[in-house]
């Protein structure tokens, strides 16, 4: 799931690629590189970590061309290392690919080309697909007027998997040629110059004129302009549009990181996630985005929520949520999982799902085998530009603003507060009564206040992570609307603090899990006042009766709760539905806290990429 720019036109192409790669990073960090060519032949740069190795290795000696591809590398084939960054080259190393993206055969074609004896370099998918490429190449005569296109074409006939993919070549120097099948790739048009990259971001300051490629598209581009080929019986032609240049990107401020940036951020995005979608008048919520009339939505008798990791705690959360508010019965899929099995769906199945970038490759998949089955699918997301945006039938924005941590944190309170919303918007239809609905109202209007709340407690949450930050493994338990909070607490702590952490539903724990519980093994409770209270407080005895620290999350003027737990941060009174967004805050500065006290990388934690674009 990596980043890809190329760039062919009149102006010299690093500083343009350097510039769009950086916009790129989210999709992927661990190493990056860059190739052009100019009248020397191919110049190929790789680094090792962040894009800032490759700057400062090309700010020393600059590659110079107007011809040029560069990539940031999320390695699924092959460890993150020097040789097996992107740019890969051929067996001649005059062709260089950038490649987004898994060949799945790969084996079967480094075999093949193995036997005819060419000797691979590095470990990786990607670097067979060059030899193959250039293999073609090398077979076509010289005098061929699409050679690089039709050495392309002609390998990609022979793999199986996904790729977003850019080739150049010394032999045909004015000419890159661009293809995608699973991963995105966009075509940016400008008056002398043309790009291709993995979204629209990395060209948007250049040109605002672009065209998505789609699923078997190959591009070819020169000094007089593109030309489109397939390798589907598709030929259409592409379909080209605006966009809108949003300038400059996301910064700190005076925050120390993008993440506590962005948990501070909450009271505001939430607000702008229910700006304007509240009918007081009615005591509803209002989506026109959803783009289904009263009677269609009034006849959606199950949903199916699918999504990845915390977009999936959301969902989780949500699937509570509208249970309780509309009485429509929700299933929560792994999108992963979703889009592979086959789940049964009648024709009043409605499909939500939900991605912060809109890019999550499994996501992307489960809309469309939805979508496939002739379901209606939905978005909640937060990229307006974003493929998932494009692909489905309708759906809410979150108006969060850029999240540039990788762990999510304000994108999944705005989630959550857009199921509060459909919970409304459908209950109203069905079992909830105005009154009810203007007390649904009442507690989203009341949650910004509420979450500043939690926020000033983040210095004694710092001192509780502090004292628990020997640990090596903690757990996490929540019942109902807060069982997606434990998950979603637990996930954010091993994401940036990589401390291992379960999150479970609280009653599970003596079902086998109590027999991790020590001195040493800290347990944050979810047990705001709500109708699981008792409950809770019974199965927080048992790990007290066995020694292991308790961390408890209750609501505020719980005086009880000191005597039971160890340590409490309080939460404002909230009802049931609100609450996991007020908790959820409070365990995302725990994890903030813990990772910054360990010392690790807060906004770029390892292994991880923001934007999960490979399947
Ligand atoms: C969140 O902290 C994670 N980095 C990750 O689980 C993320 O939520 C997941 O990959 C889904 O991303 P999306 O919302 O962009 O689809
Ligand atoms: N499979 C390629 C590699 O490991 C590309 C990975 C990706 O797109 O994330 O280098």
């Amino acid at each position: 799931m990596c980043g890809i720019v190329a760039y062919l036109g009149d102006k010299e192409a690093q500083p343009l690629l350097l510039e769009g790669l950086r916009r790129l990073e989210y999709r992927g960090y661990d190493s990056s590189g860059m190739a052009v060519l100019n009248g020397k032949g191919l110049e190929v740069v790789k680094k090792v970590g962040r894009i800032q190795q490759l700057e400062r290795a090309l700010s020393g000696q600059p590659l110079h061309g107007t011809l040029g591809i560069c990539h940031t590398r999320w390695a699924t084939h092959g460890k993150a290392t020097e040789i097996n960054a992107h740019p890969h080259t051929d067996a001649s190393g005059k062709l260089a690919i950038v490649h987004n993206g898994v060949i799945e055969n790969y084996g079967t074609l480094k075999k093949k080309l193995s036997d005819k004896g060419f000797q691979f370099r590095t470990e990786t998918d990607t670097e067979v697909l060059a030899f193959l490429i250039g293999f073609y190449f090398d077979t076509l005569n010289s005098e061929t007027e699409n050679r690089l296109e039709m050495a392309v074409m002609e390998a990609l006939r022979e793999v199986t998997g996904t790729y977003g993919l850019v080739a150049i070549h010394e032999d045909q120097p004015g000419v890159m040629v661009g293809a995608r099948r699973g991963s995105p790739l966009v075509l940016g048009i400008g008056p002398h110059e043309h790009f291709l990259a993995s979204d629209v971001s990395a060209v948007a300051a250049h040109t605002q004129t672009v065209a998505h490629l789609r699923d078997f598209d190959v591009v070819t581009i020169d000094r007089n302009g593109y030309r489109l080929k397939s390798l589907s019986q598709n030929q259409a032609g592409l379909e080209i549009s605006q966009i809108e240049y949003q300038s400059g990107v996301a910064e700190m401020g005076d925050f120390p990181h993008f993440m506590l940036k962005e948990i501070f951020e909450q009271p505001v995005s939430i607000q702008n996630a229910v700006r304007g979608r509240l009918n007081l008048e009615e005591s509803t919520a209002q989506l026109g985005g959803l783009n289904l009339n009263p009677q269609e939505l009034r006849e959606i008798d199950r949903i199916v929520i699918t999504a990845c990791g915390t977009a999936l705690h959301a969902g989780m959360v949500g699937e509570y949520i509208i249970e309780s508010l509309a009485h429509v019965p929700v299933e929560i899929e792994y999108a992963s999982e979703f889009r592979l099995r086959n789940s049964p769906m009648d024709r009043r199945t409605l499909v939500i799902a939900v991605s912060q970038s809109g890019e999550t490759e499994d996501t992307l998949g489960a809309l469309r085998e939805a979508r496939r089955k002739g379901h209606r699918v939905l978005g909640i997301c937060n990229n307006v530009a974003s493929t998932l945006a494009r692909e489905t039938d309708g759906g809410v924005y979150m108006y969060a603003g850029p999240e540039v941590s990788v762990a999510a944190t304000k994108s999944f309170t705005s989630q959550t507060i857009i199921f509060v919303l459909l919970g409304l918007l459908l209950g109203r239809m069905r079992f909830l009564s105005a009154s009810q609905g203007r007390g649904i109202i009442e507690a989203i209007e009341a949650l910004p206040d509420q979450i500043t709340q939690v926020l000033k407690q983040s210095s004694h949450i710092r001192d509780i992570a502090k004292k628990y930050s020997h640990s090596h493994s903690m757990l996490f338990f929540g019942r109902q609307m807060q069982y997606g909070i434990a998950l979603e607490g637990a996930l954010k702590m091993k994401e940036i603090s990589y401390i291992h952490a379960e999150g479970h539903p609280t009653a599970e724990l003596k079902h086998g899990i109590i027999a991790l519980v020590d001195e040493k093994t800290p347990s944050v409770f979810l047990c705001p006042k709500d109708g699981a209270y008792d409950k809770n407080i019974n199965n927080l005895q048992q790990i007290k009766a066995r020694k292991g620290p308790v961390i408890a999350v209750a609501t505020e003027g719980n005086e009880e709760i000191v005597q039971h737990a160890d340590d409490v941060i309080f939460i404002p009174e909230a009802p049931e539905y609100t609450a996991p967004i007020l908790s959820v805050v409070a365990l995302q500065l725990f994890a903030y806290h813990m990772a910054v006290i360990l010392g690790k990388d807060v906004d770029k934690p390892r292994n991880l990429a923001k934007s999960v674009t490979v399947p």
